[in-house]
């Protein structure tokens, strides 16, 4: 298929971090490693991407209206402190409700295993997490779509989200 950047864009963009909204929960899927309590969620670049987007820590973006686009800082100062709620991977900002990772799609089916931070959407095309520069001067996390033979913009490194406590 040929590269179409918007498509990228839309089926990327999705990712942002709001405020939890209870979902029903989905069934804990096998060989699971529990994470430790508290815990920054460190990038580490695979399949030979770009090597300058490893060892970042997600922290949060504001970018109005109680959503927040998930970027990635290379000190862990102003890193989302992390924890898994059942299936639902949240950040402790310090506010009222828990915060969730809001892929767009689904809050619930967080996990981890070996090869750090999986949601298990992947029957409807979750493919892992991309980083790419973006908007704010910073890398910004984006989950890759599945359905689509795109190539990624050259910004763009896929990678997995290793749990470090806190
Ligand atoms: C776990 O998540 C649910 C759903 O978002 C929320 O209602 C509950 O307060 C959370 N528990 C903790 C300990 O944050
Ligand atoms: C972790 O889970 C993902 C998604 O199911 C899978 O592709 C990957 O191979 C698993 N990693 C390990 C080390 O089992």
């Amino acid at each position: 298929m040929h590269f179409s950047f918007l498509a990228l864009a839309s089926s990327l963009s999705l990712l942002s971090l709001v405020s939890a909204v209870p979902q029903p929960q989905a069934t804990t899927p096998p060989s699971t490693v529990t994470p430790p309590d508290r815990y920054y969620l460190k990038t580490k670049v695979i399949d030979g991407g770009d090597k300058t987007k490893d060892g970042f820590y997600v922290t949060s973006y504001h970018t109005g209206a109680g959503l927040d686009d998930a970027v990635l800082e290379v000190t862990t100062e102003h890193a989302a402190k992390g924890f898994l709620n059942a299936t639902y991977q949240q950040f402790d900002f310090n506010t009222r409700d828990p915060v969730s990772i809001n892929t767009g799609q689904q809050t619930v089916g967080f996990y981890f295993n070996e090869t750090g931070l999986q949601w298990d959407y992947a029957e409807d095309g979750f493919a892992g997490w991309i980083v790419c520069d973006w908007w704010h001067g910073l890398p910004q996390l984006f989950w890759k779509y599945n359905f689509y033979e795109y190539l990624l913009p050259c910004s763009c490194a896929q990678v997995e989200l290793h749990p470090v406590a806190v």
